[in-house]
């Protein structure tokens, strides 16, 4: 049946700013994801992550060889001579500044290293499904992490379609995150309800109000359902950030302080300590300027052992295993009251660098607090634009990874009662809806 064939089957794409996830409906099925190895287990999800490493061809000639997904992680971990990962691409979509980055001596546009994501994301789903895969819904945020107006979200947009053509796909379309996630809650509906649907990711937390149901499908939809969105700039990412600022960047020296001639001063200039907040950055230390910096500042500092244990961390590039236990402890203090932030770079008792650091959920969410806020403002300015009192609001739906922060459900709970809230397929969501709202439009 050529192209009416393909018109039965559709795609929705979440290429999330941390993981990745590609759904196929097929009207009448159950909706099925896309499985991708990674240690052994099958999962749903693929993080968002890129791994560049040189290496010299039989006639010395120099290659660079990029992996993603899964394959990315495993690659880097197993190589004794470090190469580059990068993460968070969706990031710096709406950055007119930044175009690209340069990998081992060759610029390489945001656009192009996306295309290698979603390439290969598009390659495993028709392996998988033993379908093309030519076009798909594709979720976006409604407001792209940097962004200040609807001209920059525009502006992300193009570039995000622009990867998506450049990774063999035909035609796109693109659909709120957020409205995406509500198609999969409503599949499950038996009457109609009027939702808020939070979804909290690593780069965006993104909120749309609408009525959903059978009797809404039946009826056919209208523009009016959908009775608002509002999102914020920022997610899981921002709360890794504080964690390194409030915790792991004193343990390495910040706020310390060296005897310079008569003067105290601090050991280590902040710049420094703000590389070790966006983690993929920390390759770009390992300079001859920052190594002088460092040296001079060890020999200095009223604590020396500080500024020798981020030598070892930049060192090390050690960024990946950084940011690793940074979310190791994020996500038990999800769980638990108090956890224990734990690091080193090495065998018990043989690391330069041991940090065991107690931290409690109040501390956590302390440091969260600016953050916090500005989920809450987003969610009121959203119920204040549509005019819709929160007692209206039948049910909350909940998703994304870093809706497992019981802070952020709490916003939730006080404004519309623990009982209104449900939560659950915390990554794969949004594909999901997108694959039946690819249906929808169709
Ligand atoms: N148990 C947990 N507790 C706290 N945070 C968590 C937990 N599990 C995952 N996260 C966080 O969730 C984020 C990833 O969530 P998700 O995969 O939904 O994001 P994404 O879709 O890639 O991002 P975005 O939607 O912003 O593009 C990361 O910041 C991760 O640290
Ligand atoms: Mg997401």
């Amino acid at each position: 049946m050529g192209s009416d064939s393909q018109r039965q089957v559709f795609f929705g794409i979440d290429f999330g700013t941390t993981n990745s996830a590609v759904a196929m409906h097929q009207p009448g099925k159950e909706v099925q994801l896309v499985r991708f190895a990674f240690r052994g287990e099958e999962v749903p999800a693929c993080r968002s992550i890129l791994y560049f490493e040189p290496s010299k061809t039989a006639a010395g000639q120099r290659r660079v060889h990029g992996f993603s997904g899964p394959g990315a992680i495993e690659r880097y971990l197993d190589a004794d001579e470090k190469g580059r990962l990068i993460q968070s691409l969706k990031s710096h979509l709406s950055s007119r500044t930044l175009s690209g980055t340069e990998i081992f001596g060759r610029r390489h546009r945001l656009e192009e290293l996306i295309t290698r994501i979603v390439s290969d994301l598009r390659k495993r789903a028709e392996e998988q499904f033993t379908h093309p895969v030519k076009r798909a819904t594709v979720g976006r945020p409604v407001r792209f992490v940097g962004a200040d107006s609807e001209e920059e979200d525009d502006f992300a947009v193009a570039r995000l379609r622009e990867a998506f053509l450049a990774a063999g796909f035909e035609e796109v379309d693109f659909e709120l995150e957020p409205v995406g996630a509500a198609f999969a809650y409503e599949a499950k509906l038996d009457h109609d309800e009027l939702i808020l649907i939070g979804d909290f990711g690593g780069g965006t937390s993104d909120f749309s109000l609408l009525r959903v149901g059978p009797e809404v499908r039946r009826r056919g939809r209208k523009p009016e359902d959908l009775l608002g969105n509002s999102g914020a700039g920022l997610a899981g990412d921002a709360f890794d950030a504080r964690i390194v600022r409030k915790l792991v960047s004193p343990a390495l020296g910040l706020n310390s302080e060296a005897r310079s001639l008569n003067k105290i001063l601090p050991a280590v200039p902040a710049w420094i300590y703000a590389h070790l907040e966006h983690w993929h950055y920390l390759s770009f230390l390992r300079t001859n300027n920052v190594r002088e910096i460092l040296r001079s500042a060890r020999t200095r500092a009223l604590e020396p052992e500080k500024i020798e244990a981020l030598i070892a961390v930049i060192e090390g590039d050690l960024g990946y295993q950084l940011h690793q236990a940074v979310q190791k402890v994020k996500y038990e203090l999800s769980r638990t009251d108090s956890a224990e932030f734990s690091f080193r770079d090495g065998a018990p008792g043989a690391s330069t660098v041991e940090l065991r650091i107690p931290v409690t959920r109040t501390q956590f969410e302390g440091w969260i607090a600016d953050e916090l806020a500005a989920i809450e403002h987003s969610v009121d300015a959203l119920l204040k634009g549509a005019g819709v009192d929160p007692r209206h609001v039948d049910r909350v739906f909940l998703t994304g990874g870093t809706s497992f922060v019981p802070a952020v459900r709490r916003i939730f709970a006080r404004r519309f009662g623990e009982d209104h809230i449900r939560s659950g397929n915390e990554f794969t969501s949004v594909a999901h809806g997108l694959a039946l709202r690819a249906a929808a439009h169709s």
